[in-house]
C-alpha cells in the first residue's frame, strides 16, 4: 500500500486583544499608512498575560481534533513548532501533550522560526509514510508580542500571536504529495533573536528581541521562494496552473504577491490573514490553511501549495492535494 498523510482536521487560535497600526502609532514614530503600504497589515492580535505557546497550542490543537473526530489516545506524535516556547525545557510539545492528557505518545519540538509548520509537516510526514506512525498532531504556536521590542518600529509592525494546528493520518488517499525544506545558517546576522539567558551572543546583543535587516531579509525571501516553488513542481511533475491555492507564510504582502505572480496566480487563489493577524512566525501557514479550510474555500481533491520562509535562513514548501 502507498500511504500518504492526509488531512483530518485543522484548527487555530488567535487571543482577544487586538492591536491596530494606530494604536502602534502612538508609541514609535510610524503610520497606519506606511505600514499598510509596506506590508499589507492593519492589526494584529495579542496575547494576554495568562497565555501561553502552550495554551494557545492547547486550544487550537483540540480543535482540530474535534474536526477529525479523533480519539486522542490514537494520536503517536506530537510535533510543535514554535520560537516563542513557554520554558527552555520541558519542550512545548511535552506541555501540550500534558495539557491534552495524552499518555502514550511522542511529543517534542522544532524550531526553524517562520518555516517551523512547514519543516513539522515534513517531519510528521515521513514518519506516516515510513509506516512508523498512523496519526500525527502539528502545532504551531507563537507569542512574538513578547520578543519584540515595541521602541522598534522596523520590527514592532510586523508580528502578532496565535496558533494553527493540523492533524495527519496515514491514508491511501493521496494527501501530502511531497514536502521540500532547506536552510542556510550563513545568513545569521540578518535575522536573529538573542537568549539573554543562556548567552551573549557574538555582537554582545543582551535584549531577547527580534532584530531584522528587513530590506536584506526581503530580497532572499523573494528569491528563495521562488525557486522552492519550482523545486516543488518539478518532483511532482505538476505545471502552475495544477495548484488551486497557495497559502503562504504571512510576512509581507509584496513578498507574497511576488510568489503569486511566480505561479501566474491571482490573488483570488491565495490565502491571506495578513491584514488582521500580521506575522505569526511558524503559526501563520496553519492558521491560514485552517481559515481556507473552514471557510469552504478549500475544497476535498484541491491541490494546495503551503510555503514559508524565515530566519536560519530557513524555507520550505509542502503540496497537499487536500
Ligand atoms: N514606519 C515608518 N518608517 C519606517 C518604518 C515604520 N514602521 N520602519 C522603517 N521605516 C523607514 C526606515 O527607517 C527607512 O527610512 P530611510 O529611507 O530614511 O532610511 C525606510 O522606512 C525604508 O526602510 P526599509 O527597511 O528599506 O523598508 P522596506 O520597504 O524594506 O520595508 C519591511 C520594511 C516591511 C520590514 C520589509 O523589508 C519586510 O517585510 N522584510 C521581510 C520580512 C520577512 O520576511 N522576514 C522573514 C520572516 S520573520 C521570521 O523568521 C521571524
Amino acid at each position: 500500500m502507498t500511504r500518504y498523510s492526509r488531512v483530518i482536521g485543522t484548527g487555530g487560535y488567535l487571543p482577544e486583544e487586538i492591536r491596530t497600526n494606530e494604536h502602534i502609532s502612538n508609541t514609535v514614530d510610524t503610520s497606519d499608512s506606511w505600514i499598510f503600504e509596506r506590508t499589507g497589515i492593519k492589526s494584529r492580535h495579542i496575547a494576554a498575560k495568562h497565555e501561553t505557546a502552550s495554551s494557545m497550542a492547547e486550544i487550537a490543537a483540540r480543535q482540530a481534533i474535534a474536526a477529525a473526530a479523533c480519539d486522542l489516545e490514537d494520536i503517536d506524535i506530537i510535533i510543535v513548532a514554535t520560537g516563542t516556547p513557554d520554558r527552555v525545557y520541558p519542550s512545548t510539545g511535552c506541555l501540550l501533550q500534558q495539557r491534552l492528557g495524552i499518555k502514550n505518545c511522542v511529543a517534542f519540538d522544532i524550531q526553524a522560526a517562520c518555516s517551523g509548520s512547514i519543516f513539522a509537516l515534513s517531519i510528521a510526514d515521513q514518519y506516516i509514510k515510513s509506516g512508523a506512525a498512523k496519526k500525527v498532531l502539528v502545532v504551531g504556536t507563537e507569542i512574538c508580542s513578547r520578543i519584540v521590542d515595541w521602541t522598534d518600529r522596523s520590527t514592532c509592525i510586523l508580528f502578532g500571536d496565535g496558533a494553527g494546528a493540523v492533524l495527519l493520518a496515514v491514508s491511501e488517499e493521496t494527501g501530502i504529495l511531497s514536502t521540500h525544506i532547506h536552510s542556510d545558517g550563513e545568513y545569521e546576522d540578518l535575522l536573529y533573536c538573542p537568549n539573554p539567558q543562556v548567552a551573549t551572543d557574538a555582537n554582545g546583543q543582551q535584549a531577547g528581541y527580534i532584530n531584522m535587516r528587513g530590506n536584506e531579509v526581503f530580497k532572499v525571501a523573494v528569491n528563495t521562494l521562488g525557486r522552492i516553488v519550482d523545486e516543488t513542481l518539478e518532483a511532482n511533475n505538476m505545471d502552475k496552473s495544477e495548484i488551486d491555492w497557495l497559502v503562504p507564510h504571512q510576512a509581507n504582502i509584496r513578498i507574497i504577491a511576488a510568489t503569486a505572480k511566480k505561479l501566474k496566480m491571482s490573488m483570488d487563489q491565495v490565502v491571506v490573514t495578513l491584514e488582521t493577524q500580521g506575522n505569526t512566525s511558524s503559526a501563520s501557514v496553519l492558521l491560514a490553511f485552517n481559515e481556507a479550510v473552514r471557510d469552504g474555500r478549500i475544497q476535498r481533491g484541491q491541490v494546495v501549495l503551503l510555503e514559508a520562509f524565515g530566519a536560519g535562513f530557513t524555507w520550505g514548501s509542502a503540496l497537499i492535494r487536500y
